[in-house]
């Protein structure tokens, strides 16, 4: 797909999990100003996403405006003032009547709201699929893809189907991602309403590794990380999950308000660096014993990233096995914990680690 967009995983925030349809521009502002001084810009986190619920109606001509009461400055306004901050701006539509939140979507206007949107400096837009009736989904993107190219501005394509219509096997010549599954609930497991907690996601987004590579990602929704429904511990699984899936990571928390140990999750450089990898490996299972996992990603120089993940409620041991990881077993490994930050020395035959209650041992391994 040739945008050239998305060379690794998008990095950045979106409004939905946290906000929800309670969005306005102070929010949005509030976010920049705070990923442009809290060290997430560094770290990576570029676009600024405002999700469902800020538009109003079509004017006369039928270009879709902002709600007035929400974003009384408008849009153009908003994206200046994120671009300003060294960030980027993105937004939000539906390949329906309805957006999900009940606005206007883009069906029958798509041409006319790219054009709206490269107007106003939109850098990424996330296209759901609400009220789409029998509309065929590749098609529909393929329609929105084309109207973006039109606009003559390079805008990120964020598709959001939720895996009905199996996007992976054609969503990679049309967009930058695409969703695998329904919503994300800041939930450990299971299935809540149409929403799923984290385990459950990754579950069903892991067999997908082969699909995802540079420019064309495996969406498994966006984080949850400082939300307050799990444990740090819970949180800093979903985050190395993330990684190891080279998922975007789009955090979904209120980031100028966050605990120091969000921070930490998500400012975490050596898990972020697994994710952005230059050879945009998607990581697969590679051991699984009842809930203990090994989790293996192969990086561009040679390493590989290793992720031992206990899913039980009690301490246990886990071992990632040079077998598992294909390695010669005499081969000595340079073992880095990502969590701790602590170099584990030379390592052959196997990584052994005592695994918390719901929790992660993340390291990398170079010859
Ligand atoms: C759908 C999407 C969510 C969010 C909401 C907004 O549920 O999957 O990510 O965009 O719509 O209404």
């Amino acid at each position: 797909f040739g945008n050239g967009l998305a060379a690794t995983p998008p990095m950045g925030w979106n409004s939905w999990n946290k906000f929800g349809c309670n969005v306005n521009e102070t929010v949005i502002r509030d976010t920049a100003d705070a990923m442009a001084t809290n060290g997430m810009r560094e770290a990576g986190y570029r676009y600024v996403v405002i999700d469902d619920c800020w538009h109003g109606p079509r004017d006369a001509n039928g270009f879709i405006t902002a709600d007035p009461v929400r974003f009384p400055s408008g849009i153009r306004a908003l994206s200046d003032y994120v671009h300003a901050r060294g960030l980027q701006f993105g937004i939000y539509s539906d390949a329906g009547a309805k957006t999900c939140g009940g606005r206007p979507g883009s069906q029958g206007h798509e041409y006319q709201d790219a054009l709206q949107y490269a107007r106003w400096g939109v850098d990424y837009l996330k296209y759901d699929w609400c009220s789409t009736g029998p509309r065929n989904a590749e098609e529909a993107y393929a329609l929105m893809a084309d109207a973006l190219k039109g606009s003559g501005r390079p805008i990120l394509l964020s598709m959001c189907e939720w895996g009905t219509a199996k996007p992976w096997l054609w969503a990679s010549r049309i967009g930058n991602l695409w969703r695998t599954t329904s919503d994300i609930t800041d939930k450990w497991t299971g299935k809540h309403d149409y929403s799923l907690g984290v385990a459950a996601i990754a579950d069903l987004n892991e067999p997908l590794w082969p699909y995802a590579g540079p420019g064309h990602w495996n969406d498994p929704d966006m984080l949850e990380v400082g939300n307050g429904g799990m444990s740090d511990a819970e949180y800093r699984s979903h985050f190395s999950l993330w990684a190891m899936m080279a998922a975007p990571l789009i955090a979904g928390n209120d980031v100028a308000r966050m605990t120091p140990s969000t921070r930490e999750i998500l400012l975490n450089r050596d898990v972020i660096a697994v994710d952005q990898d230059a050879a945009g490996i998607q990581g697969h299972r590679v051991w699984k014993d009842g809930d203990r996992e090994v989790w293996m990603k192969p990086l561009a120089d040679g390493g590989r990233a290793v992720l031992l993940w206990n899913r039980s409620e009690a301490s246990v041991p886990i071992a990632a096995d040079w077998s598992m990881l294909g390695y010669p077993a005499s081969l000595r490994l340079r073992v880095r914990d990502l969590w701790t930050h602590r170099d584990q020395g030379q390592i052959s035959g196997r990584y052994l680690a005592t695994v918390p209650a719901h929790g992660v041992v993340m390291v990398t391994m170079r010859a």
